[in-house]
């Protein structure tokens, strides 16, 4: 049982939640090749005021690998918020149509407006640079798949991390394990930010910022790459003066642990050379996959689906 009934912000995911969600993600995982029907007679309604290849086609998917049904919305134009409309209204009006919601937009706190009134679950697929709970969760799934483990593990962000929605909503989702160790490699003008830095050194993390990755790659158990959010950018020259900064490639990983998994929440840009596709520490492609077990569990567990 989860102690949410919308997912927002990771804020509201205890750990208890996180194992609930993951112990069913592997059960998932292991009948994979099994369509359920336990959502039959459900619908999932599926807003995408952004673009998104992985997050909406595999929460679309796995309402259908449950059994049940998806409306979809792929353009922000499509919906009568281009008349006017106010999110919060969509959502009271949505919640008379579909079971649970799940939702992307450009504005933080946008879904949050959309959920004030809304009385099905709603779930944040995505808002501006501000949370991306379902991938965090698929995020901890990878990392545990391939680690065996979580806590006092040794980290590293690589990138964006000041716009990027995926590796600030991990951090925090990590703050909830033990004796983390997390190098935050980036650009001086995309740190992250201190509130989150001082989150988990308070919780009992050790936290270490730089500039670059020299020499450090040895040391980690995982390293997740990102990609700097271009569409966050009002200036363009500033994204030009920080973009291709880290590129990871065969080379890079000499003297790595043969256990490292190399992560990226994708679509990567110029971060990891294809050259590394075949790497046995390639894990982006099945962190990917692993995203709709993930989001079944998730809508079992929020609907309260029967196992
Ligand atoms: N990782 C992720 O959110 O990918 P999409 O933007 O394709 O959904």
């Amino acid at each position: 049982m989860l102690s949410f009934q919308n997912l927002l912000s990771v804020n509201e995911l205890s750990r208890a939640d996180v194992d609930v969600i993951l112990k069913r993600a592997t059960q998932f995982h292991e009948t994979s090749h099994q369509i359920s029907e336990v959502a039959k007679g459900k619908i999932l309604a599926s807003l995408f005021f952004e673009p998104s290849t992985r997050t909406r086609f595999s929460f679309e998917a796995a309402m259908y690998r449950l059994g049940g049904h998806v409306v979809t919305m792929e353009s922000s134009l499509a919906s009568s918020i281009q008349k006017g409309e106010t999110l919060s209204d969509m959502g009271r009006i949505m919640s008379g149509y579909c079971d649970i919601v799940t939702m992307r937009h450009a504005i933080p706190y946008s879904i949050k407006e959309f959920a004030q009134h809304a009385t099905v679950p709603v779930i944040n697929a995505g808002d501006g640079p501000n949370q991306h709970p379902s991938q965090s969760l698929l995020d901890a799934y990878t990392i545990k798949f391939f680690q065996k483990k979580i806590d006092h593990l040794t980290i590293g962000f690589v990138g964006d991390l000041k716009f990027g929605r995926t590796v600030n909503s991990l951090m925090q989702l990590l703050s909830l394990f033990s004796g983390i160790t997390f190098y935050c490699i980036s650009h001086p003008t995309l740190r992250v930010s201190p509130d989150l830095v001082a989150t988990l050194k308070n919780s009992g993390h050790t936290v270490i910022e730089m500039d670059n990755m020299n020499d450090l790659l040895p040391e980690l158990d995982v390293v997740y790459m990102t990609r700097v959010q271009k569409e966050r950018f009002v200036n363009e020259k500033e994204y030009l003066e920080v973009k291709d900064h880290f590129l990871l490639t065969p080379e890079s990983l000499v003297g790595c642990k043969s256990t490292l998994s190399i992560l990226h929440p994708l679509p990567r840009v110029n971060e990891i050379s294809p050259a590394l596709d075949a790497h046995p520490a390639a894990h982006f492609f099945d962190q990917a996959k692993f995203g709709l077990f993930v989001r079944m569990a998730l809508i079992s567990e929020m609907l309260k689906l029967e196992k």
